[in-house]
């Protein structure tokens, strides 16, 4: 499980999360909000890519920042918004096997089957149009099926056949017992987690935190979340 503390994360000393405190057990999580309002940088922070000046993540017992980058990648799989931002090697194939590489852990095939066709192996990553990088970037941070998923704005870019297979993967996660976060300001898709919890976040700020089911349409409308068609159909 999860714990933020009293988290502060401040860009040249204007906070952009402020005085958070959550916790996430097994499950799903949706983490909400507008453009900007620091969803993506509260998955960094719990993945430890981000240092807050104040306050400190746990997770499982452990805190994130005092852990090596190994250590991390382990027990923490955050997928990137934007899925050129991670790729680091010449070829789709390589892309995968990277994280195996520099953990030792066996990658999960089941997941990579799912989400990259088998075509575009020997793709060079950075040539893939924007779903085809969005199944290769889930898979190659997936595959190491970590305890927790950080998953930001995981049906960016995808096709219909895309957003079903990693519904698909979220809820095996879930069944497995990890701790699944998915941030997205996109409300389009969402209604399919009823049964998760959520978290609002506004300007930096935790507005709401409950039940899916407790999350009432003026709440949203009040933090510039319209959603009314979207959410209901
Ligand atoms: N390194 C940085 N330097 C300056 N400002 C930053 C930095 N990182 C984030 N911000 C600002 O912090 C705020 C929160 O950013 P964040 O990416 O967490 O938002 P978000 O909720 O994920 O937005 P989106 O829905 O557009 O993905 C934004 O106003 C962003 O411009
Ligand atoms: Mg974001």
């Amino acid at each position: 499980m999860i714990k933020l503390e009293d988290v502060t994360v401040a860009v040249a000393g204007e906070p952009i999360l402020r005085d958070i405190n959550l916790e996430f057990k097994p499950g799903l999580h949706l983490v909400i909000g507008r453009n900007g309002s620091g969803k993506s940088t509260l998955l960094k922070t719990i993945a430890g890519l981000v240092k807050p000046v104040k306050g400190r993540v746990l997770v499982y017992g452990r805190d994130i920042h005092s852990l090596t980058r190994r250590e991390v990648v382990k027990l923490v799989g955050y997928t990137w918004q934007n899925p050129y931002a991670g790729f680091v090697e010449a070829s789709v194939r390589d892309e995968l096997e990277f994280t195996r590489r520099i953990t030792g852990v066996e990658l999960n095939k089941e997941i990579i089957e799912l989400l990259v066709p088998k075509h575009l192996m020997d793709r060079n990553p950075f040539t893939l149009s924007g779903g085809e990088a969005k199944r290769v970037s889930l898979a190659s941070i997936l595959a190491l099926d970590q305890p927790v998923w950080l998953l930001d704005e995981p049906f960016d870019f995808l096709d219909t056949s895309g957003v079903e297979a990693v519904i698909k993967l979220i809820f095996r996660g879930v069944e497995k017992g990890k701790v699944v976060i998915v941030a997205s300001a996109n409300m389009a898709y969402l209604h399919v987690f009823r049964d998760s919890r959520v978290v609002l976040l506004s300007r930096g700020v935790v507005t709401f935190e409950g039940d899916f089911k407790d999350l009432s349409l003026s709440i949203l409308e009040e933090h510039g979340v319209p959603t009314k068609t979207l959410m209901c159909g």
